[in-house]
């Protein structure tokens, strides 16, 4: 028997045991252990059922997902192979009394459903979640899956690859008990009473499979789901139309549709990148100089300053957590905002199903407001978010310097300033580092940790602990200005004001950019985040501009007018009371006067080079980064877009799209781009090389730099 599944006997129940660390998933080897475990109990006379269930912390999480790239590529045979097996699985004579923990997802619940019965701990999960990897359950799941819990459902599961628990899986009917207490124990009593009766064939039960008309709602439905809230994606489109073959085929015929769908998933742009974004979310926690048992520092209690936007949100986050908070702020006004706003968010989430008034109770009792320092020696940890402004922010560090104890973490949420300088005010700059959170920081995923040159190990280590704590994904990026997202940000947001000073219109270029797939326009997206941020930031490091390089204006000229965005009712739109958009024709009036004052002339600019201006111009600067060794992984760079900027993860972030492109392209296009608009276009060395070596960036791993 396969090294990967064990076999063992309670009197006449065999007990089927999958071992395959750390999440059970069906790697080769796995189906052709349970296949012998399966033969072996047919021919046993003694054995009357059998318990399958999975080793250590969970059931099967899955098909093993690094299989797919081999099967996309021909190295691997794709899959067709795990249909034949869970038939063998759900033909057995003797009853199968499938016992789950933990999760049983996507090839894991395929496995669970070719059983002949299904128990389960409260605690456990059960999904379909292929969609997420840009493909569809490709073991029978979009067939056997409506047969037990009925269309609706298992649409829903399959398309938007949500988990659900194991009380409403019993309530579906996925699941047929659940055991409190020792699983094995109560799964094994389940197969006793259950031995003498006869194995129920999933695929055989059609009883919920519905008629055509109580099913074309449910799929039209879907399908305007799909449509809305995942806009471009191949597969959950595929998802819906596998379960509705389900509804209208013999089982065997369903089958044959879901391998098509799930093969022609499986070979696309799209499946490729989600799969490189799960590997990456991964990736990211690994840090090559700093080893996995690096000590940590607790973090029981930790302290906020500054309850503006950032610090409200950060205190937020920490009692959500469980992680008890000081709050201190400069003045008694601020102070009681500060709070307020923090209490308003906490309502409208009770508002929207979000929290529960009792988690919310909790949360506000573990916020503690205060105007000075004392109690700061209490803590672990300090974070600062007040007004961005060197001389503040050192004299905050050195207060807390003076008033921490020693080893507790001092953090920045500076979005621009240098750590290092932070740093050099206090008399332990090996405990301060950078966190910086985005807006709304209670919301928003990502958490950039800022290294700085000082930054001690330890530190490093808790703070990418703590990012999962606070349920964020932590990436450590090196200590240069705008860090690695909005130092990109930068360049992409110059070239689609340079787009618009040409004669593109504002809603030709955020259409361009949303259709491609980010989230929101860049001009939009600056109306939201405020134009007068940039503003103030060019105004600061306007003597570090190259005289004679071309600067875009059109900002800077709204915000000389006091359109800053949303914020002030209008910037590059206007916006109602609502904080509805809609073009403004004075806007379009003021842009023609200032391109013709400054000699620029107007020409039709196509969708594609507005997205070319803009993508490429976040791949170069992530070249240099890269290059410069600011990030450590071109997939971290990746990974900072997908969470932090709304780029769409069915892309796999930047630096991945650009491989996929080809980085020659890529090149040739920028070399053109610098021949018409100039030196701020000159090709990162890092591009060049990597596209005259004819490789990606996927090639290259810093070994070098700040952020190693
Ligand atoms: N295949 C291969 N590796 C997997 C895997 C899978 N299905 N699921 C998890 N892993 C790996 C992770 O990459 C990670 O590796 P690392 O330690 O080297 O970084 C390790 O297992 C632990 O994973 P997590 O860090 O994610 O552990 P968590 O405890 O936080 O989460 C989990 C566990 C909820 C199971 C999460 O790993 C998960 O969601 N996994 C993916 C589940 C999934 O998508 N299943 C469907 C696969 S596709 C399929 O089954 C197709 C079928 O229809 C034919
Ligand atoms: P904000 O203006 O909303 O809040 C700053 C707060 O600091 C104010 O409430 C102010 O009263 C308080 N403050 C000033 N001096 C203080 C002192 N001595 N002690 C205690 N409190 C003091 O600013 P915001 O937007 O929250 O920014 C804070 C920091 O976060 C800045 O460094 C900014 O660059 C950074 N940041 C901002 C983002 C954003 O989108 N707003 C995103 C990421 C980082």
């Amino acid at each position: 028997m396969s090294d990967l599944v064990q076999f063992a006997k309670d009197n006449e129940i065999a007990v089927i045991t999958i071992n395959n660390p750390p999440v059970n998933a069906l790697s080769p080897g796995v189906p052709e252990g349970i296949s012998e475990a399966i033969e072996r109990i047919s021919n046993d006379p003694e054995i009357m059922a059998a318990v399958l269930i999975g080793g250590g912390r969970t059931f099967v999480a899955g098909a093993d997902i690094k299989e797919f790239g081999k099967m996309a590529s021909g190295k691997a045979p794709r899959g067709a192979g795990m249909l034949p097996f869970l038939l063998r699985v759900e033909d057995s004579r003797k009853p199968i009394v499938v016992a789950i923990h933990g999760t049983a997802f996507g090839g894991g619940l395929e496995l669970a459903m070719s059983g002949h019965y299904r128990v389960a701990v409260p605690s456990a999960q059960v999904g379909q979640p292929e969609v997420k990897l840009g493909i569809i359950p490709g073991a029978a799941g979009t067939q056997r899956l409506p047969r037990l819990a009925g269309v609706a459902a298992a649409v829903e599961m399959c398309a938007d690859g949500k988990p659900v628990s194991a009380e409403k899986a019993l309530a579906l009917g996925i699941i047929d008990k659940l055991v409190d207490g020792d699983l094995l124990a109560g799964a094994i009593a389940f197969a006793r009473e259950v031995a003498s009766k006869p194995a129920p064939k999933t695929r055989e039960r059609n009883g919920k499979l519905g008629t055509p008309e109580q099913n074309a709602p449910i799929f039209t439905a879907a399908r305007e789901n799909a449509r809305k809230k995942q806009r471009g994606l191949l597969a959950p489109v595929a998802a819906i139309d596998a379960v509705e073959a389900a509804t209208k085929l013999p089982f065997e015929e369903g089958c044959k549709v879901e391998q098509e769908l799930f093969i022609k998933c499986l070979m696309s742009d799209q499946s490729k990148a989600l799969i490189h974004v799960f590997f990456g979310e991964r990736e990211v926690a690994k840090i090559p100089d700093i080893p996995k048992d690096t000590p940590l520092i607790p973090v029981r209690r930790l302290a906020v300053v500054g309850a503006g936007t950032m610090g409200g949100g950060i205190t937020m986050v920490f009692a959500n957590a469980g992680i008890p908070v000081l709050l201190k702020e400069a003045d008694q006004a601020a102070l009681d905002r500060g709070m307020a706003t923090i209490q308003k968010n906490y309502a409208n989430s009770v508002k929207r199903g979000r929290f529960t008034q009792e988690f919310v109770d909790e949360c506000l009792k573990r916020i503690e407001p205060t105007l000075s320092f004392d109690g700061f020696a209490a803590v672990d940890m300090a974070i600062e978010a007040v007004f961005e402004g060197m001389a503040l922010k050192k004299e905050i560090f050195a207060e807390l310097d003076r008033v921490c104890k020693p080893g507790a973490i001092l953090a920045s949420n500076t979005s621009t300033l240098s750590i290092d300088e932070i740093a050099a005010t206090t008399s332990r700059p090996e405990s301060v580092i950078g966190t910086h959170f985005f807006s709304p920081a209670n919301v928003m995923r990502l958490l950039e940790i800022v290294r700085g040159k000082k930054t001690g190990k330890d530190v490093i280590a808790t703070c990418m602990q703590l990012s999962k704590t606070i349920a964020k994904i932590g990436v450590l990026v090196g200590n240069c200005r705008g860090f690695v997202g909005n130092r990109m940000f930068g360049p992409y947001r110059r070239e689609a004001q340079f787009v618009v000073e040409e004669g593109a219109s504002i809603d030709a270029v955020d259409k361009a950019l949303f259709d491609f797939g980010m989230a929101m326009g860049p001009l939009a997206t600056g109306d939201l985040a405020g134009l007068d941020v940039g503003w103030r930031i060019r105004k600061e490091y306007k003597h570090l501009e190259k005289p004679g390089v071309r600067q875009p204006f059109a900002e800077d000229s709204l915000c000389e007018l006091g359109r800053f965005g949303q914020k002030t009712g209008a910037g590059w739109y206007k916006y109602d009371d609502q904080r509805q958009a809609s073009l403004d024709p004075v806007v379009g009036k003021l842009l023609k006067e200032w391109t013709t004052a400054a000699g620029i002339s107007q020409r039709p600019i196509s969708d594609q080079e507005i997205v070319d201006r803009c993508i490429y111009a976040l791949v170069n600067e992530g070249a240099r980064i890269l290059e410069e060794g600011y990030a450590l992984r071109a997939v971290d760079i990746d990974i900072i877009y997908l969470n932090g900027y709304g780029f769409p993860a069915s892309r796999g972030g930047p630096m991945w799209y650009a491989d996929t492109v080809g980085l020659k392209k890529v090149y040739e296009r920028i070399l053109d781009f610098q021949k018409h608009h100039g030196e701020l276009w000159e090709p990162a060395p890092l591009l060049k090389k990597l596209a005259e070596q004819g490789k990606g960036f996927a090639d290259f791993n810093a070994d070098h730099g700040a952020a190693a």
